[in-house]
């Protein structure tokens, strides 16, 4: 069988996860492949197309954003229902998403977002790693290695049911009423985050890694401007946690990286 997921991955928490199911899925003899649907992909609609109709089960991965799904990935889903409308390949699909302490995006939701594409809801799973939302905050690597060892064990579930043609639904966090709340009040922060943003010039060097690296294109930089960030933002936290400086600053407060250690993914 052959497995194609679709993923965003702000930090590497998500790529981490669709990473160890493919190597799980190749361990077991069969076909796994990923791509990030980064805007510096440049994906176009007949790769989109082509990549669904050559798989037997299609993967969507995403973290959670306040209890919901980034911006970013919305959109993709959307642009994916559109796509699929005229052909309605019954694709197996599968979610996997992963969160740091309250999951509330759930597979009902999933299933109705999926309504008119044609593809068929057979796996969701949640896996915990960490928060990459709160610099003041460190991640705890203890914690995290348990976690990911939970994650792959539940990986490996999803793996072994979808290669027997079998479904394995896990349904919301066990936090859902706070992550309802959590939903209500975090997607106007998000629309707003690129609001926040700004560049600490004595530290920054121009490298232009974050304009390089912004999943959304969202960074544009030009000598008479400085930068500008655009409200496309997904608020994903990779450009504050992957300038080689740390001079990506948020509500103009600069963070030294001596002291506030920026989160650059799962695997060190
Ligand atoms: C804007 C934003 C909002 C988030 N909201 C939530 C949330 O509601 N619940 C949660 O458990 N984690 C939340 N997180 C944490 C991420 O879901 C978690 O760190 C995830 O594993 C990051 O995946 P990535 O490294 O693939 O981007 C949020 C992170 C960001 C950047
Ligand atoms: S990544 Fe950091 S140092 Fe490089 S241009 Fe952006 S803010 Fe400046
Ligand atoms: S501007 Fe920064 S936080 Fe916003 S999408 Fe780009 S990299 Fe992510």
């Amino acid at each position: 069988m052959k497995f194609s997921t679709f993923y965003f991955s702000g930090t590497g928490n998500t790529r981490w996860a669709v990473e160890t199911f493919n190597a799980i899925i190749s361990a077991k003899g069969h076909q796994a492949t990923m791509v990030s649907i980064d805007f510096g992909e440049k994906l176009t609609d007949d790769q989109i197309l082509e990549m669904v109709r050559a798989a037997d089960g299609i993967g969507l991965a995403h973290p959670i954003y306040g209890g919901g799904l980034p911006p970013i990935m919305s959109a993709f889903i959307d642009r994916l229902v559109r796509l699929l409308q005229p052909e309605k390949l019954d694709r197996k699909t599968f979610v996997i998403n992963t969160f740091g302490y309250v999951n509330a995006f759930g597979p009902n939701e999933m299933k109705k977002m999926l309504a008119d594409s044609g593809l068929v809801l057979s796996g969701y799973v949640n896996i915990q790693l960490c928060n990459n939302v709160n610099p003041a905050k460190p991640v705890d690597r203890e914690q995290l290695h348990k976690r990911m060892a939970k994650g792959e064990a539940e990986l490996t579930r999803l793996a072994d049911r979808l290669l027997a043609g079998r479904k394995r639904i896990k349904g919301h966090g066990p936090q859902l009423l706070i992550g309802a709340m959590i939903r209500k009040k975090v997607p106007d922060a998000i629309a707003r985050h690129y609001q926040t943003l700004g560049v600490h010039a004595e530290t920054c060097t121009r490298c232009m890694v974050c304009v390089d690296n912004c999943p959304t294109g969202s960074i544009r930089f030009d000598e008479a401007e400085g930068f500008t960030f655009l409200p496309g933002c997904t608020a994903c936290m990779r450009c504050y946690n992957g300038c080689p400086t740390g001079s990506i600053t948020m509500n103009g407060t600069y963070d030294d990286p001596q002291e506030v250690p920026r989160y650059l993914g799962p695997v060190e």
